[in-house]
């Protein structure tokens, strides 16, 4: 694979910084922005009331503990413009996530926000290898979505060429690479796998397009599945993080020439890891629920906001920001099998680790009588023997994670692609 680490001097100065610089600059931005939510945000003021906190409070990064969280829920409440703090008229974007059921999660952003969510992507960009220059294929749907435009904004700060090709129509994402020749690719993993099936079926070979670097995000996927990426299309694969409601993507960002996990972009953003069930705030290296307060978002400043997602904060590397290990899944994700808790991501580990198998699966949950059951329906690769590779799989589940599953391994094409996010869990209890 091409050398793709930035050069120093490409560096913002930020991220070159001393651990103390950071912290200092955090500390003046964490004080500004609880100061900034509590006195122009109804709901924040009304929190911190109830939890007897003021911003004033807060003299070091330990007292924040003592702030409420927020979450989905605070978001919901306040549906669709009540968290913000700006007047509407200093809206210059919204955007949503899709949630399952019912209402959409809105976010709004001031054109300073806008601004700066480009930067945090250009260097986002710029950290997993991609340069001023590079024609950026962007195959994360545009729209309500942050995915599109938040790539896009972010290519476009880099002095790439961008191409916004959105999800979809996949036989045409192939012609377009084909075409235009990127450098770059931004897609979500799976829908990566789904073009790369695609390119088979034209007899594009996939070592040999002019992709150079992909950059993966808004779905847990493994240091498994980086490799398979990696080995399949000659290109680096480099982690992409966010949430709507902290940003978009580009809250954390890989770097190239480490690829230990995303850099959390702190002088931006605050991650604690929380205990899910209790609160507690736990130290770093623990395992937790990771939660952000921003600390320089206008329109909509969040305090606390609990992500459900899963993963640990590690010190920094190539950065001086805190990582997080690559997450495993969110809280709504994990299965409780008989007593064992388990997530997609490690099924997904143990497939990659079966020759015969692909890495398109789905994690189906029944139930028999009072007993829950997991089948886990995954394609072979053409030509494989399936009842072997069905058992060996089983056993390596039983070994490693020690549950037993039913595997049913399937034919090529049997499972469904996504264009995006791709739904792991199918729940028919
Ligand atoms: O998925 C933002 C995004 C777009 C990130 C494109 C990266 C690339 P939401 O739709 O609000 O925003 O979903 C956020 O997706 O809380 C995680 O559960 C999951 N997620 C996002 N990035 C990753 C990642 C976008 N790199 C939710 N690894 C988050 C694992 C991720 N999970």
């Amino acid at each position: 694979m091409e050398d793709r680490t930035p050069r120093p001097e490409d560096l913002e100065p930020i991220e070159r910084a001393s651990v103390d610089e950071l912290r200092g600059l955090q500390l003046t931005r964490l004080q500004w922005s609880l100061r900034h939510a509590y006195e122009n945000v109804p709901q924040y003021r009304k929190m911190f009331a109830a939890s007897d906190v003021h911003p004033s409070d807060l003299r070091d990064f330990s007292d924040l503990a003592r702030f409420p969280f927020t979450d989905k829920a605070t978001l919901r409440d306040n549906y669709p413009f009540d968290m913000f703090a700006v007047p509407r008229d200093r809206i210059a974007r919204i955007h949503a996530s899709s949630g399952t059921t019912g209402r959409p999660t809105v976010v709004g952003y001031t054109l300073d926000d806008v601004r700066t969510w480009a930067r945090l992507m250009a260097r986002s960009i710029r950290a997993s290898g991609g340069r001023r220059g590079d024609r950026v294929h962007i195959a994360y749907g545009y729209g309500l979505f942050t995915g599109g435009l938040g790539a896009h904004y972010g290519a476009e700060e880099l002095g790439c060429t961008v191409i916004p090709v959105s999800g979809g129509m996949t036989s045409r994402q192939v012609m377009l690479i084909q075409d235009f020749q990127p450098d770059v690719i931004m897609v979500t993993p799976s829908y990566m796998l789904a073009i790369v099936d695609e390119m088979r079926r034209q007899g594009v070979d996939p070592r040999g397009t002019s992709l150079r670097v992909g950059v993966f995000g808004a779905e847990p996927w493994t240091q498994n599945l980086r490799l398979e990426i990696e080995q399949t299309l000659d290109m680096h694969a480099v982690d992409v993080y966010g949430l709507s409601e902290v940003m978009g993507p580009g809250v954390a960002n890989e770097c190239v020439e480490t690829k230990d996990g995303p850099h959390v972009w702190e002088d931006h953003f605050y991650p604690e890891i929380v205990d899910p069930v209790t609160g507690d705030v736990l130290p770093d290296g623990s395992y937790g629920e990771l939660v952000f307060t921003s600390l320089t978002k206008e329109a909509m400043p969040v305090v606390r906001y609990r992500t459900r997602d899963l993963t640990r904060l590690l010190p920094g590397t190539a950065r001086p920001m805190r990582r997080i290990e690559k997450i495993t899944g969110r809280t709504d994700d994990m299965i409780i099998l008989r007593g064992v808790n388990l997530f997609p991501t490690q099924i997904e580990e143990l497939i990659l680790r079966t020759p015969a198998l692909t890495p398109h699966f789905q994690c189906v949950l029944t139930r028999a009588g009072r007993l829950d059951a997991l089948t886990v329906r995954v394609e072979r690769r053409p030509g494989a023997d399936s009842s072997s590779a069905a058992r060996e799989l089983e056993t390596l589940i039983k070994d490693t994670i020690g549950v037993s599953v039913t595997v049913e391994v399937i034919e090529p094409d049997g499972v469904e692609r996504s264009m995006g996010k791709m739904k792991r869990i199918v729940d028919q209890r």
